[in-house]
């Protein structure tokens, strides 16, 4: 539970009004005044960035490249082949997940471990993990021109699943290499089609040899895009993460009965579809009263027999609940169970409930919030710390290694869409940061 409550929110009401109006000058002030000479190369990035994401590429500007399909698959091989032209150790996980280490002064030190993911949502934005991960091999190309040798060695990482879209839950890399999940439960998850992770695994080449247990690690650090409108409206390019909302995940079954469209009186239905119409309404209710943050979504839904003249027999869905407030996810999951018994009564259909993951809000390590920050002064750019909406695998690394993230704005706060968009100024700028804050915390003496 944060203790005071960071979520910038409060701050963003000033900034909102003037926002509305003055979003073009604003970025042009951020560009013009606080666009220090940077230590990464920016046009290396991005060519890299660009190529990389011709990976998956989709006719509207996005990406898809769903966790273990073959465009995943090609992301992986590339960014191994880049991993290694940078001078990289590479090894891959039992998990897939996909290291790149470069050894320190001390090679026996405590490594700091940096990175994100590239899988995608299905037709998703070409920002989401790829900026963490392409970022963080930047970090490793700028050591190398500048002939730097750090204290500590460095790995550079790209999880698996991270967006739990294809496989749930989510962040089931990093999951399983902190101990949240075992081997067995992550390789025995089911896609729509009833693939398991570890058949998928092994079909494209990445169930690889090393253990999936966490090293010996001194601290983590994960640059990605904010994926909501707090650094926009605050006419800023960087945010330190003080730590990630906590969420509930449930999949929820309603179970009626088939019949026919017209000859079954309203009276007769027993309809699994109007259950979920009316849960997918009360979860509006409980977040518009339920804490000062916490939002819900029915995100997921499949209808059985999906028929235009047939009543809904069967439905499965999801409800996804975050908040930075753990009390208000617990509340919130306590009301949504009342109201599935509820609808379920009404419309006299069964229901089963799982609750498939509760992540605890959990605010990062003080420490490794102050080494971002000074990075990000060294970097010459004004910075505001803000809690995480969306879910990272920072989140399961925390709870293991100190552990915090740089965020970079995401234009109009759209994300997990083909249109996301960050300005380039800013993923470099963010970049920037993330190597200033590797190089302080590989130091044993700072
Ligand atoms: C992952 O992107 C999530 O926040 O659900
Ligand atoms: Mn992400
Ligand atoms: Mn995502």
């Amino acid at each position: 539970m944060f203790d005071s409550f960071g979520y910038p929110g409060t701050q963003s009401s000033v900034f909102q009004c003037f926002a509305a109006d003055c979003r073009y000058i604003k970025d042009l002030s951020r560009f013009w005044f606080c666009m220090p000479t940077l230590s990464i190369d920016a046009e290396r990035l991005r060519d890299r960035f660009d190529t990389f994401n011709e990976i998956g590429a989709t006719e509207d500007g996005g990406v898809n490249r769903p966790s273990l399909s073959a465009a995943n698959k090609t992301a992986r091989d590339t960014l191994v082949d880049w991993f290694r032209n940078a001078g990289l150790t590479v090894e891959v996980d039992e998990m897939g997940n996909i290291f790149g280490r470069r050894t320190g002064r001390d090679p026996d030190a405590d490594a700091v471990l940096f990175g994100s993911h590239i899988d995608s949502q299905y037709n998703g934005g070409r920002y989401d993990g790829v900026v963490g991960v392409l970022g963080g091999l930047e970090v490793i190309e700028t050591l190398n021109d500048r002939g730097i040798e750090t204290d500590r060695p460095l790995e550079v990482v790209a999880w698996s699943n991270e967006e739990g879209v294809r496989f749930q839950p989510d962040m089931l890399g990093s999951g399983v290499y902190t101990g949240v999940f075992d081997l067995d439960y992550a390789y025995d998850r089911e896609d729509k089609t009833g693939a398991t992770f570890g058949e998928e695994l092994d079909r494209i080449g990445y169930s690889g040899e090393r253990p999936c247990e966490a090293d010996d690690l001194h601290c983590y650090f994960e640059l990605h895009v904010e994926q909501g409108p707090f650094l926009e409206d605050a006419g800023l390019s960087v945010g330190v993460v003080e730590g990630v909302f906590g969420f509930s995940w449930l999949d929820v079954t309603f179970e009626g009965q088939a019949n026919h469209a017209g000859p079954t009186p309203m009276d007769m239905r027993h309809d699994a579809f109007v259950a979920v119409a009316d849960v997918t309404r009360a979860v509006r209710g409980i977040t518009a009263t339920g804490g000062t943050d916490l939002v819900g979504t029915v995100g997921s839904v499949d209808v059985w027999p999906n028929a235009i003249n047939v009543i809904p027999e069967r439905v499965e869905f999801t409800i996804d609940f975050r908040s930075s407030d753990t009390d208000a996810i617990e509340a919130a999951v306590d009301r949504i169970r009342d109201e599935i018994e509820w609808a379920a009564k009404r419309e006299g259909v069964d229901y089963t409930i799982e609750e498939i993951m509760r992540i605890e809000a959990d605010p990062f390590d003080e420490g490794c919030i102050e080494t971002v920050e000074a990075a990000a002064t060294d970097a010459g750019c004004e910075y505001t710390r803000l809690v995480s909406g969306a879910g990272h695998d920072a989140t399961y690394l925390n709870a293991i290694v100190p552990t915090s993230m740089i965020f970079v704005p995401s234009v109009d706060g759209i994300s997990h869409r083909e249109s996301e968009y960050t300005e380039w100024e800013d993923v470099a700028l963010g970049t920037d940061v993330l190597y200033r804050t590797v190089k302080k915390a590989a130091s044993k003496t700072s």
